[in-house]
């Protein structure tokens, strides 16, 4: 399976443009599955939630929505991509999947980063694994990367790949994606942007592209750089993150002492 990421830099507040290039690049990639970061179409630093309020769109007919829907039935690809979501008188930081037969599904960002929290509201989706054939997939945003429940819950109920849009700015991500599909023998696709953002004075945001493809075994196979938009496609098997045994005696989900977790 051919599966890839675009690393972007959009242009903040321009839904039009940011959508239309993706769709551009897209149209000329050569994959069955891409992810798209974080927020992709609005760009992140929103000075207010009105602001937020303002630039939302729905996740199934909004001009995101619709654009990638109609490249993902043209180039028969599945695509994840972060949007900024309204849903009546609330805006979450949401991750749409649609595919060659339309919209699949959304998942809302549960843990939110830092000044987010002032804008958007907590996600109330739970971590969903959808089958698309090729592969069992799961979203995750961001910083739900610190959490490795988010990756976990995904893996437990049998997502093979994690689709993961991403607007990183601390430094500590790309090598924690290793961590998180070496304990679940998962790949994992990171979808990053590049470029800075100062909406608010003195709030600088400086995002760290290096978005990555990662296997099951915790290999690195394909990584961007850190400063221009960029797309990375390889192939993958996702079948090989079905099975979790370690060694002949160690499987990695069987092997779990839930005697002695705390939950
Ligand atoms: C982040 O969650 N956008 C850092």
């Amino acid at each position: 399976m051919k599966v890839g990421f675009i690393q972007t830099l959009p242009v903040f507040g321009d839904i039009l443009a940011n959508v239309d290039k993706a769709v551009a690049r897209l149209s000329s990639l050569d994959a069955e599955l891409v992810v798209l970061p974080e927020l992709f179409s609005t760009g992140y630093q929103f000075r207010s939630k009105e602001e937020a309020m303002s630039l939302a769109e729905d996740a199934k007919v909004g001009y995101a929505a619709a654009s990638l829907i109609e490249v993902a039935k043209k180039k028969k690809m599945f695509i994840a991509a972060g949007i900024n979501e309204k849903v009546k008188r609330k805006v979450f930081n949401s991750s749409i999947l649609v595919g060659p037969k339309g919209f699949i599904g959304v998942y809302r960002k549960a843990h939110l980063f830092w000044n987010e929290k002032k804008i958007f509201s907590p996600g109330d989706t739970p971590f969903e694994v959808y089958d698309i054939g090729k592969a069992k997939v799961g979203m995750m945003i961001c910083f739900d990367w610190v959490f490795p429940e988010a990756a976990r819950t995904l893996a437990l109920k049998g997502a093979e790949v994690i689709l993961h849009p991403s607007n990183l700015v601390l430094p500590y991500c790309p090598q924690a994606m290793i961590t998180r599909s070496l304990e679940n023998r998962i790949f994992s696709i990171t979808a990053n942007r590049v470029g800075t953002e100062e909406r608010i004075k003195g709030k600088e945001l400086k995002f760290i592209g290096t978005s990555q493809v990662t296997a099951f075994n915790g290999e690195v196979l394909c990584r961007a750089g850190r400063r221009k938009p960029e797309a990375g496609v390889v192939e993958i098997d996702p079948k090989k993150a079905r099975t979790k045994d370690i060694t002949p005696l160690n499987n990695l989900f069987k092997d779990r002492r839930k005697d002695l977790f705390l939950l």
